[in-house]
Formats: structure tokens, sequence, C-alpha cells
């Protein structure tokens, strides 16, 4: 049986959230997108992410661990590690470092991810394999290291709502055998302030708006507060702050899906074959993060961070054809046009007072 077909049978004739059909449809253990679609990642997939397009984005994400690991000691853990090959590199890099921690550990939802996070790992670095860790949950506390996001917020179910003369949320049901929308009442009475909040800050006049937020967010960060003793998460992810975020010219939101590498924003077709995710809210990282106790350390888009951090001292000087590679693919990296702006890179720390080098300069925080 098809995905789509078992997710339409799973539905029936109910009303699900939004928020539901996303982890459905990207999650379910045994037909969610992330558990069966093969080929995800890279050329034949999907979608291209910074690891897959250069080694030389996962050599600055472990220059920055180093730094961190110099002052925290303890381990690296990586929420979902996608392909598994920043985490290969990172732990070779470290390694001729001599700074290599003792597990690198990964929290991946997806059992056919860590299949193939395990292959890439013993590809790239099988001396290095009895360091890795995958782990069903966060490690006990306290915990002392360097935790590493890259582009797993955005794929976080997200709460969809719709304002017009009243407020309404975003449901996906059956309707002739295909899926589709449905407007009606907020699913919990809790989320009406928070939506509130939003309204009233930036869309008072605004005539026809679709919300999305992430209220998974706070969970998330919560547990891994709770978690840290002393130590740094760094965050990578598309997205913008608030005013921004739920700017009145951006009223349809911000979901996008990532099918064969062509993008659109219906999540409602090629169900269980495509991606779909939803740009991050860096305010409301910022702000949930500042309530819990985090210093944000740093914030700035990915281009700045990657130059700060180093990325064309490690172009290779000495072969022109490896020179000519290293820079096409610093430029998908961090042009404007590419990954360089609307990528965002956040640095949160608990008892720690240094700051990565990636945040050196072009500091973006009062943009939040
Ligand atoms: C867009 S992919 C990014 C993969 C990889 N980090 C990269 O940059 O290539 C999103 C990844 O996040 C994982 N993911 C999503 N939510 C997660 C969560 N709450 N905990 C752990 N992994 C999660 C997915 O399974 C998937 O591996």
């Amino acid at each position: 049986m098809s995905t789509r077909k078992l997710i339409k049978n799973k539905i029936s004739n109910k009303l699900i959230t939004f928020e539901q059909f996303m982890r459905l449809v990207l999650y379910d253990p045994n037909y969610g997108y992330y558990n069966c679609k093969q080929n995800i990642f890279g050329h034949n997939g999907d979608y291209i992410t910074a690891p897959e397009i250069s080694p030389l984005f996962s050599k600055i994400i472990a220059c920055q661990c180093r730094e961190i690991l110099q002052v925290t000691h303890g381990n690296i853990l990586e929420f979902g590690a996608g392909s598994g090959k920043m985490a290969a590199i990172i732990m070779q890099e470290l390694t001729n470092f001599n700074l290599a921690p003792n597990k690198y550990q990964i929290i991946e939802l997806s059992p056919q991810l860590k299949q193939l996070q395990r292959k890439n790992i013993l590809s790239i670095c099988p001396d290095l394999i009895n360091k890795f860790e995958w782990l069903p949950r966060l490690p006990d506390n306290p915990w002392n290291g360097v935790i590493l996001a890259n582009e797993v917020l955005d794929a976080m179910p997200i709460h969809r709502f719709h304002k017009s003369e009243m407020l309404q949320e975003y449901y996906v049901t059956m309707n002739n055998n295909e899926f589709s929308w449905n407007l009606g009442d907020i699913s919990n009475d809790n989320f009406i302030p928070y939506i509130q909040k939003i309204i009233d800050e930036f869309l008072v006049d605004v005539k026809n708006y679709d919300i999305e937020i992430n209220f998974y967010l706070e969970g998330w960060l919560k547990s891994i507060f709770d978690l840290l003793d002393q130590g740094s998460i760094i965050i990578v992810d598309y997205g913008f702050p608030s005013n921004e975020f739920y700017h009145p010219d951006r009223s349809t939101g911000t979901l996008m899906c990532h099918y064969q590498h062509t993008t659109n924003s219906d999540p409602l077709i090629n169900v269980g074959q495509q991606d779909i995710t939803a740009h991050v809210n860096f305010s409301q990282l910022a702000e949930l993060s500042y309530q819990l106790g985090f210093t944000i350390a740093g914030y700035t888009n990915q281009a700045t961070f990657l130059l700060n951090a180093g990325i064309l001292d490690l172009v290779n000087t000495t072969n022109n054809i490896q020179q000519y590679s290293d820079n096409q693919q610093i430029k998908l990296l961090t042009l404007p046009s590419e990954m360089g702006e609307i990528f965002k890179v956040m640095n949160l720390s608990k008892n720690m007072a240094i700051t990565p080098s990636g945040f050196s300069q072009l500091d973006l925080r009062h943009t939040l």
C-alpha cells in the first residue's frame, strides 16, 4: 500500500490539526517521509543541506566545537544528523587536533537515517565508529559539551492558524478522496493568548493572514537547558526575526515543501514523498531561551558566521581544481542569493563565558 493511501486510511473522515498531519506525514514510524523515503539528501534526493554541499561547512562547525570543548570538555550531541557526513568530519577534525570528545552522541527520530549515518561514518572514519552513540532520548544530566542542530528546527511540526474576522486553526481532512484544508476552532485554549500577542504586535490591521507557530520549541529548549551543566548549542537554520516572520506581506506563512529539488507551498500534495518545512522564528527562539536562563551568545547570518570562523582559510591553494571546487561550494554557502542570508546561526550557552569565533563580527542580536 502506498504511503499516501496509508495516511488517507489513518485520517479516514477525521479532522486532524495541521500539526498532527505534519507529524504523521514526516515521522510516522511505519510510513513517514523520514522513515520510508529512499534518497532524501543530495543530488538524487529531494534537497541538499550545507553538510552535503561542502565538507568545509562541517570543518567550520568542528572548529567552533573545538573552541567550546576547550572550555567545557565533555561530549558532542547532534540532533537530526541527516546523512551523518557532518558528524564524521567533525570527529575527524577534532581527532586531528587531539581534542576528540569521548562520545559523539546522535538523537535521530528516523531508523532509516540512523542506518545511513552509521554507513557513512563507517566509510569516512571507520577507526572512530566506537565513539558514536545513537541515543533514544537525551542522556542523563549533568552533561557538558556542544549540542548541534543543523536544519532540524525547520523540520519540527508547526501549528497553523488563520486570522480573518475571527481566529481559527487549520485542520486537514479527506474530501472526495483528496486531502483538503478545513478551518475550525483553536484546538487548545492555551494557544489563544500566544496568538493574540502576535496579532497585537504585528497584525492588528491585517485582514487575512496565516499564522504559523512552533509550540514544540519550548519543550525542546527546556529539556536541553535541564540537561546542560556547562555548554553551548549551535543552531543553524533558515528563518528570521518576528517582524519579518509575521510581516503583513507574508500572509500565507512560510510553509515550504521539497520534492526532487523543486519547492512548492502545498503540503497536501506528494504526501509522504516530499519534505515539509517551516522557517524558524529566531525571535521566538531567543525569547524562550532567555526566559529559561540561556545566554544568547551569538546570532548572525550563515555567510558572516562562516567567514568569521575562517572558511576562506580552508580553501585548497595547492591544487587548482580543488581550489575552484572549494570556491564554488563557498559561493553556495555564503552568497546572499543562496544560503548566505536566509540561513542564520544562533549560539545559546549555559554557564560559560566564551563566544565562538563565528560570531566575532556582524552581531545581529539587536534584530531579534
Ligand atoms: C532537514 S533534515 C537535516 C539533516 C542534517 N542535520 C543536515 O543538515 O543534513 C532534518 C533532520 O532532523 C531530524 N529531526 C527532526 N526533528 C527532530 C527531533 N525532534 N529530534 C531529533 N531529530 C529530529 C530528522 O529526522 C532529520 O534527520
